[in-house]
Parts: C-alpha cells; structure tokens; sequence
C-alpha cells in the first residue's frame, strides 16, 4: 500500500535532482532504477508539509534560510534503517570468542574500551555489542566500556535512546539473554525494554558520516550495511577515515554483503570463526 497516494510519482528531472541533493548531503546514491522508491519515501515530507508536488517541496527547501533541519528530515525519510539484534551472529561470535581476548591482552595502558557502532540505525547493533561486553566482561575488570552509537537520521537515533523492541527485531536474541537483559513492557507484555545495565554503555548521537569528525581512539568499529548505500568515492572516504581513527591492533567490522576489495590497502582481511574482519596494518 502506498502513503498519499494522491501525490504523483516523481518526473525523472524531479528525481535527479532530489538524487543530487540526497547524495551532497549524505552520500546516499541512488540509482535511476530507485525513482519508486524514492517517491515513496518523500511522499512522508510533503504530507508533513502539506505540499502537493516535489517541485514545490525542491523550491521550499532552497527557499530556507536555514536548511539544515529540513534537510535532516529529508535523509531521514531516505535512509534505509532496516536492522535487528544479533545481526549476522558469526560476527558477535569472532568478537567475543577472539577480538575481546585480544584487545584485552594488547591493551597495556589505558584500561579502557572503546567501540563504535557507525550507522546504528534503532539501536540493536550498539545494544548487542553491550550485551557481548557484559557477557564477556572478565575479559576487561574495572575497564572504562564506551559504545558510540552515531547516524544521520535523528528519527531513528530517538528510537533507540527508548530502546524498547518487539517482533522481528528481536527474534535472534537466545531466550536466556532475553530473560537478563531486557524487562517486558507494553499492555500485552509482548514488547522489550533494554535494560538499564546494557543502556548505560551506549551512548546515542547525530553524526553524518561525510559532514561531521569521528570519534577516535578506537579498539573496534563496526559499520555493517552502511557502505553499500554509498558509491566508491565515499567508500573510500570512509574507510580511510576508520583507518586513522583505529588504534593499532583494533578491529573493523562490515556487513556481509561489503567489501574493501579495491575500497583500501590499509587493512588486512582475517577469517576470524568464518567472519571476515579486518585490522589496520602497521603505519
Ligand atoms: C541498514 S542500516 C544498518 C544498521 C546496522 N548497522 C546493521 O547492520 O544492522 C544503515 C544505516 O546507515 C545510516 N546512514 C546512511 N548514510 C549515512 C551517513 N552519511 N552518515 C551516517 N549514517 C548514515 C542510515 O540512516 C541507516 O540507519
């Protein structure tokens, strides 16, 4: 079922331009072939706006002084947010069953760790990284545990600052991790709130991957399902951005479907428990 159907889909000259905005703005590309997808998506805004056609909604907002929150309400419908707790399992595996113990053994002065989850979309990446860390916590006593949860939609940051999840998005989590680490809530009990233990690691932030610093010293970065949205130029971008903010004998993480196969040579690719994880070479 289509939202508004009333609004027409957009003119291809119409989609081109929002493509080029969309893509200045955030480095989301957009293919020709995404004109439905995108009509879709920015039919939300106009209704919002109680606007009638694209054009007048492309005119309202380079008539703005101020751009800015419109255009983060712009990605924000844009983007796709799609995600669920204990994401590609084999991944939490490698980094509780090797990464932890590793970084712990290397770690000879500052006691603390630090890891980002980069486009963390509602919150599940960073909540499950939480509960590794809490499962895994003889690995770092009296540590200081830092989890930096950024992205670029502000809609989906607010959702996972509730952290409350039901359905599907909460379908992989192993019963007895359910049990410890989330209370039931809801008139029917049948939706979950994290925990207050796993929350308190994470901290939730606006940051636009292409527009905004990083957060550095980092032992491990996870940005999983991010790149595929951005063409090879950004990708490089990116990556070679995680590359200077990593310390050495830190570790990335990227979605299955992804690679750095001609993205960078700064890191090396390991098989760690089947999942492919990547570490930054010697500077
Ligand atoms: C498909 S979700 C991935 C969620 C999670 N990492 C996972 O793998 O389950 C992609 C996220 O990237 C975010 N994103 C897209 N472009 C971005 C940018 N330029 N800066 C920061 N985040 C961005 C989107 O808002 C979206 O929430």
């Amino acid at each position: 079922m289509i939202d508004f159907p009333e609004i027409k889909r957009l003119t291809d000259e119409e989609f081109k331009r929002f493509a080029a905005l969309i893509y200045q703005e955030s480095g989301i590309f957009l293919k020709d072939t995404k004109i439905t997808l995108l009509s879709n998506r920015l039919r939300k805004r106009l209704h919002a706006l109680k606007l009638d056609t694209f054009s007048q909604y492309y005119d309202y907002i380079y008539a703005l002084t101020d751009r800015t929150q419109e255009i983060e309400a712009l990605i924000d419908v844009v983007s796709t947010n799609e995600t669920y707790f204990f994401r590609n399992e084999r991944q939490f595996e490698a980094l509780t069953k090797h990464c932890f113990e590793d970084i712990a053994g290397k770690k000879k002065d500052g006691k603390a760790l630090r890891i980002w989850s980069a486009g963390c979309s509602t919150g599940e990446e960073p909540y499950t990284l939480a509960i590794c860390v809490l499962e895994n916590a003889r690995f770092f006593p009296n540590w200081k545990i830092e989890i930096i949860a950024t992205d670029i939609a502000p809609s989906v940051l607010e959702f996972a600052r509730r952290g409350v999840y039901t359905g599907r998005r909460i379908e992989k989590v192993p019963p007895e991790i359910l049990e410890k680490y989330f209370t039931p809530d809801g008139e029917n009990r049948e939706q979950y709130r994290i925990n207050d233990e796993a929350r308190k690691l994470v901290t939730f932030q606006y940051l636009n991957l292409f527009k905004n610093p990083y957060p550095e010293k980092l032992d491990v970065v996870f940005c999983r399902n991010v790149m595929i949205y951005f063409d090879k130029e950004h990708q490089k971008k990116l990556v070679a951005g995680f590359y200077r903010v990593l310390m050495q004998g830190g570790y990335l993480f990227i979605g299955h479907s992804e690679t750095l196969h001609s993205i960078s040579d700064d890191f090396t690719y390991e098989k760690i428990l089947d999942s492919p994880v990547y570490v930054p070479r010697k500077r």
